[in-house]
C-alpha cells in the first residue's frame, strides 16, 4: 500500500485565489460597497440580484423596463442590443434610482462577437494559449463597443459525449487543457484592469457537472462522485478562479439529487469557502424555477428560498427572488445578511468594472468591427485549430495545378460556418471556400449536390459526380449545419446527416482521390466512409475566417495544426469514450480482443476475449486524445527522465529528442502523459500533465524538457484528500494519448 505523503485537508487543498484574496482586501473597495449597501432599502437590495432579460430584437425601449430600474428593481439587463438604449437605461439607474447605482449589460459573447473565432471546441484543438487570449480579447474589444460589460463566457464544461449539442461550446475531455485554456479566456475578456472599458466580465460556467449528463442529452441527471467532481470536472474552474473570473454561472443540471443552482454544498462550501470566490454566482436562463420540474421545489416561492439558502446571487430571467425573497425574508426563512452577501458580491463586480466611476459606453471606442487585425486572428486561429485525421499518399496539401472539383454542402455556408452560438457576428463578413476559390486562380469547379447538411434529396448527385469525373481531385466540404449542435441539440447518432455519406459513396466509385473536409460541432463518426476518403481535415466551425485558413491548408501555404481535444470515436454507442479512463479489472487488448465474427457459430456460452471491449467497435477510438497530422513526420527518440526516485518535494525532468524527419517546416505538440501505477483510489490509464508547441525545420532536431513534481500528481481521493501517493508512476511524452516513448520513476515520502 501506498503512504499519503502530503495530507492536506480538502477545505484548504485549492490554495487558489491570490488574487480574489488581494481583491477582498481591497479596503476602499469593500468600504464603498459597505457604505453603498447600508443605504439600501430592502427592495433595492433585491433589485440587485434581478438579471433582466429582453429580446435582441427589442425595437422600443418598454416605458414599464424603464420605470422598474427607476425603482432599482433591476439589477443587469442580458441582450439589451441598442447602445442608446444601453446609455439611457444606465442614466436612469444613475441619475434617477434611489441609489444611482448602475447596471450591468450582458450578453452571451462565446466565440467572438462580430469577428467569429471558431467553436470553443475547435479553439481548444488548437492547444494554443495565446490563440485562446487573443480571440477573448478581440471578442472583449468588439463588444464592449456595443455596451457589453459582461458575458457568459468561458463554457468550461469537461465534455466527454459527442453526442452532446453542447459539447461544441466546450474546453473537450481533458482537465489540464480545459484548465490552461479556461485561464487564457478569462485572461483575454478581463485583461489586468476589468475597469477599462474595452473589457468585460467573464462568467465561468455552467457550475457544475453539466458536460456529464447521462447518455450526452441535454440537461439531464448528473450522477458524479466527489472524486470525480474533484479530479475532471472542477479543475477548469479553480484555473479560471485563479485567473479572476468576475462571475460564475450554475448549471441547468441536478447533481446527485440536487440541481446546481439549489446546491448549497457546491455553491457555497466549494465555491466560496474552498475556492474563496468573491464575485457573483449567476443562474443560468431559468434553472432556479425548474428546480420544480425537477422535484426539488415545491413553488416560485420555495425556489427563492433554496437558491438564496444554496448562495445564488443574481437571478438570470425568471423572478423568484424579486416576488418572493422580501417574504422569505420577513418570515426569516433568509436572513437579510445573505441577501447583503449577494448585493456585495454584486457591487464588488460593478465597481471593479468601474461602472461607479464611468457607467457610460464609451463612444470614442468603435471596437474595430472586423478589423484587418482581427481577422488575422480568426484566420490564425482557424489554421491552429484544423486538425489533419488523415492524408493517405501525402495527396494534402494538393498541387496547384490539381483539377479540383468542390462538391458539398458546407464549402459556401456562410452562415453554417460560424457555428453555435454566434448572435453579432454577420455571414456577410464571412469568407467560405468558395469566396477564396473565386478569387483564386485554382483549376476548380463547384457543384454543392447537396443544398444543406440534413439534405435527403439525391437531385444534385448527378451534377456533383459530374464534376467529380473531370476532376483529378475531390474535395467533399460536408458536416453539420450549426444550428445541429449547441443547447439542447443533442444527436444520438453522430454520423454525418442527410444523404451526405451516400453522396461520397457515388463520388468514391470514381476512383478518384477524396478529400473529405468537416465542418461539425463534434467528432462525427466517420467509419462508413473512412475508406473512402484519401484524406480527412476537421475544420470544426471554423469561423469568419475558415474559407482562407482551409484554403492556405489545402495548398500547403500553412500547416494544419490542430490536434484533437477529445477522443474522436467510431461510432455513438461506444460513447463515452475518453482516453483518462480507468483500467477495470479485465481491460481490453489487442492479444484478446474477440471481434463480432470471430466467434464460431452456435458457441457454447463464453465470455470468449474476457475483457472490457465492444464486439462490433473494439476498445479504441477512431482517433486518440491529442492526435492529429502534419505535412511532414516527426521522430521521438532519446526519453530521459532525470531520476529513478525522487521525494515529494523534488522535481523530476523528463527529456526527449523530436526530429522533423520530412521535407518541408513544420509543426508538432510533444504532449506529455503520467499514469499513477496504484493509488488508494484507482486512478486514470493516463493523464496529461503537459505540452509543448515544437517549430521545427526540415531535418531539424530539439530537444524539448519537462519538469514535473509531485505538485502535478495530486489527486482528490475518497477521504477526500489532495495529495500525491507514495509509488510507481509511468512516464510517455509523444503525440498524443495512445503513443509516445514510455519511462518510469518512483514516487518516495
Ligand atoms: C445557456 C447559457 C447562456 C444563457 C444566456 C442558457 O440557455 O445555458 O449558457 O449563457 O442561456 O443566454
Amino acid at each position: 500500500m501506498k503512504k499519503i505523503i502530503c495530507l492536506l485537508l480538502v477545505t484548504v487543498f485549492f490554495t487558489c485565489k491570490e488574487n480574489n484574496i488581494q481583491k477582498s482586501q481591497n479596503s476602499k473597495e469593500e468600504q464603498f460597497i459597505n457604505e453603498l449597501l447600508s443605504k439600501m432599502t430592502i427592495e433595492e437590495k433585491i433589485g440587485q440580484t434581478n438579471l433582466r432579460g429582453t429580446s435582441s430584437r427589442t425595437k422600443i425601449l418598454p416605458e414599464e423596463l424603464k420605470e422598474a430600474v427607476r425603482k432599482g428593481e433591476i439589477g443587469a439587463f442580458l441582450n439589451v442590443m441598442n447602445i442608446d438604449y444601453v446609455d439611457e437605461l444606465q442614466k436612469i439607474a444613475v441619475e434617477e434610482s434611489p441609489n444611482g447605482i448602475p447596471l450591468i449589460f450582458s450578453r452571451d459573447v462565446i466565440h467572438g462577437f462580430k469577428t467569429i473565432f471558431p467553436i470553443p471546441l475547435g479553439m481548444a484543438a488548437s492547444w494554443d494559449v495565446e490563440v485562446a487570449r487573443t480571440s477573448s480579447e478581440i471578442a472583449a474589444y468588439e463588444a464592449s463597443a456595443a455596451g457589453i460589460r459582461w458575458t457568459f463566457a468561458p463554457m468550461l464544461d469537461i465534455s466527454r459525449d459527442s453526442r452532446w449539442g453542447r459539447i461544441a461550446e466546450s474546453p473537450g475531455e481533458d482537465p489540464y487543457l480545459a484548465s490552461v485554456l479556461g485561464k487564457a479566456y478569462v485572461e483575454g475578456f478581463q485583461g489586468e484592469d476589468l475597469s477599462d472599458s474595452t473589457k468585460i466580465a467573464a462568467c465561468a460556467k455552467h457550475f457544475i457537472g453539466y458536460g456529464a449528463a447521462i447518455g450526452g442529452r441535454d440537461y439531464n441527471t448528473v450522477n458524479m462522485s466527489e472524486p470525480l467532481l474533484r479530479n475532471v470536472y472542477l479543475p477548469p474552474f479553480v484555473a479560471a478562479l485563479n485567473a479572476g473570473s468576475a462571475t460564475v454561472m450554475t448549471s441547468f443540471n441536478e447533481i446527485n439529487g440536487i440541481p446546481a443552482t439549489g446546491n448549497e454544498y457546491l455553491l457555497k462550501e466549494v465555491l466560496r469557502e474552498e475556492l474563496e470566490f468573491d464575485g457573483f454566482v449567476v443562474s443560468d436562463w431559468n434553472s432556479t424555477i425548474e428546480m420544480i420540474k425537477h422535484g426539488f421545489a415545491r413553488n416560485y416561492k420555495h425556489v427563492a428560498e433554496l437558491s438564496a439558502v444554496a448562495g445564488m446571487d443574481m437571478e438570470m430571467t425568471s423572478t423568484s427572488y424579486e416576488n418572493h425573497l422580501k417574504e422569505l425574508i420577513k418570515e426569516g426563512k433568509v436572513s437579510e445578511a445573505q441577501l447583503d452577501d449577494f448585493v456585495l458580491n454584486i457591487l464588488r463586480i460593478k465597481y471593479r468594472l468601474g461602472l461607479f466611476k464611468r457607467p457610460y459606453t464609451n463612444r470614442a471606442h468603435t471596437g474595430n468591427f472586423y478589423a484587418e487585425s482581427h481577422l488575422k486572428e480568426a484566420k490564425k486561429a482557424a489554421v491552429k485549430s484544423t486538425v489533419l485525421l488523415k492524408n493517405e499518399n501525402s495527396i494534402l496539401p494538393l498541387k496547384k495545378e490539381a483539377k479540383v472539383a468542390v462538391i458539398g454542402p458546407l464549402a459556401d455556408a456562410p452562415h453554417e460556418q460560424l457555428g453555435t452560438w454566434t448572435f453579432d457576428g454577420e455571414k456577410e463578413h464571412t469568407v467560405t471556400l468558395i469566396d477564396v476559390f473565386k478569387e483564386s486562380n485554382a483549376n476548380y469547379r463547384f457543384e454543392k449536390g447537396l443544398t444543406h447538411s440534413r439534405d435527403k434529396s439525391k437531385k444534385g448527385f448527378a451534377s456533383a459526380i459530374k464534376a467529380a469525373k473531370q476532376a483529378d481531385v475531390i474535395l467533399f466540404i460536408g458536416g453539420e449545419e450549426a444550428i445541429l449542435s449547441g443547447e439542447a441539440h443533442s444527436r444520438a447518432n453522430i454520423n454525418l446527416p442527410g444523404v451526405q455519406e451516400e453522396l461520397i459513396n457515388e463520388l468514391s466509385k470514381l476512383n478518384k482521390p477524396l478529400v473529405l473536409v468537416i465542418m461539425a460541432g463534434r467528432p462525427i463518426s466517420v467509419s462508413n466512409i473512412l475508406e473512402k476518403t484519401e484524406a480527412i481535415l476537421m475544420a470544426w466551425h471554423p469561423g469568419t475566417m475558415g474559407g482562407p485558413a482551409l484554403y492556405n491548408i489545402i495548398y500547403g501555404v500553412e500547416e494544419p495544426e490542430g490536434r484533437l481535444p477529445v477522443s474522436w470515436p467510431k461510432t455513438a454507442g461506444q460513447l463515452p469514450y475518453f482516453y483518462n479512463h480507468k483500467n477495470t479489472g479485465r481491460p481490453a487488448n489487442d492479444h484478446q480482443f474477440v471481434g463480432i465474427d470471430d466467434i464460431p457459430i452456435h458457441a457454447w456460452q463464453s465470455s470468449l476475449g474476457n475483457d472490457s471491449h465492444y464486439l462490433d467497435a473494439g476498445f479504441t477510438p477512431q482517433f486518440p486524445f491529442g492526435y492529429g497530422l502534419s505535412y511532414s513526420n516527426f521522430k521521438y527518440e532519446k526519453l530521459s527522465v532525470s531520476k529513478d526516485t525522487i521525494s515529494f518535494n523534488e522535481d523530476v525532468t523528463l527529456k526527449v529528442t523530436v526530429t522533423n524527419t520530412g521535407d518541408r517546416p513544420s509543426k508538432d505538440i510533444v504532449q506529455l502523459y503520467t499514469q499513477d501505477v496504484v493509488g488508494s483510489i484507482t486512478r486514470p490509464v493516463k493523464e496529461l500533465k503537459r505540452f509543448e508547441h515544437v517549430y521545427l525545420d526540415a531535418g531539424e532536431s530539439k530537444e524539448v524538457t519537462f519538469t514535473i513534481s509531485s505538485n502535478d500528481l495530486k489527486f482528490v481521493n475518497h477521504k477526500l484528500i489532495n495529495a500525491a501517493e507514495e509509488g510507481d508512476f509511468n512516464v510517455w511524452v509523444g503525440q498524443h494519448a495512445l503513443s509516445g516513448l514510455k519511462g518510469s520513476f518512483y514516487l518516495k515520502e
